[in-house]
């Protein structure tokens, strides 16, 4: 087992807003850990503390080997190039077409020859089954299929990390069940890290090999979905209703 994010005596105040209060935890390479929180719990807080875009007050980050906050930003840049960040909203450029939303985080990366970039970008799509969709505009997709351009377009760069916020939020019950079973597809293609954050229980009975549940500012249980959803803590099991 490699672990790749560790998490040590996170804290994060905003003035007297102490939203994460000592937050322990690890992941492993391949494995998927879902996050349940209510709103406002402080998940977004976490994930960005995750990617640097917030300095937590005490305790540290490692991700890949790096602490975090020991980073130069130009060595943090580079690590957060492996790490893919799937956006609530699928946060895709309109005036885009398919193929250009993917082409786009690739501008950064030397000159690849076009050739390469088209069997890229018809990889991705057809991992995430929207290899036909290649030439359409995001306003002529559905939700379901928007979702699946933005994981494609995390995907293009290979990420070692992947964090969902809140991927099935919005989706009829149909659609998050496919969107959940990509999640696991990716899990398996990419053996990548994600950390899903969501509300959703089927979601994470799909897609969780371990989970945790936060509440102010602290991991008070995790487990796997069997163990937490059989919990007889009041507040843990009033998620799985
Ligand atoms: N930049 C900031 N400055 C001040 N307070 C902040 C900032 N970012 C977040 N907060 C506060 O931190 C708390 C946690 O916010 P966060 O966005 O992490 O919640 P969340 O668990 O992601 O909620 P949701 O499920 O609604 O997305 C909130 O009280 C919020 O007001
Ligand atoms: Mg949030």
């Amino acid at each position: 087992m490699e672990t790749v994010v560790e998490i040590e005596h996170l804290k994060k105040s905003f003035g007297n807003n102490h939203v994460l209060n000592d937050i322990n935890l690890k992941i492993e390479r391949g494995e998927n850990m879902v996050v349940f929180g209510k709103s406002g719990s402080g998940k977004s807080v976490l994930i960005k503390c995750l990617v640097g875009l917030l300095e937590p007050d005490e305790g540290k980050v490692v991700i890949l080997g790096n602490e975090i906050a020991k980073l130069p930003t130009e060595e943090l840049n580079v690590l957060r190039k492996k790490i893919g960040f799937l956006f609530q909203s699928a946060a895709l450029y309109d005036s885009m077409t398919v193929r250009e939303n993917l082409e786009f985080p690739l501008r950064d990366l030397k000159k690849k020859p076009q050739a390469e970039i088209d069997a890229l970008v018809l990889e991705t799509l057809t991992s995430v089954g929207l290899e036909d969709a290649m030439d359409k505009m995001p306003s002529e997709l559905s939700g379901g299929m928007r979702k699946r351009v933005g994981l494609a377009r995390t995907l293009i760069l290979k990420p070692e990390i992947i964090l969902y916020d809140e991927p099935t939020t919005g989706l009829d019950p149909i659609t998050s069940k496919e969107i959940s079973q990509l999640i696991l597809d990716v899990q398996k293609k990419y053996n990548a890290a994600s950390i899903i954050i969501t509300h959703d229980v089927e979601c994470a009975r799909i897609t969780a090999n371990r989970m945790v549940v936060i509440k102010e500012g602290q991991c008070i249980a995790q487990g796997t979905f069997n163990e937490l959803s059989a919990s007889t803590d009041k507040w843990v099991s009033s998620f799985f209703k």
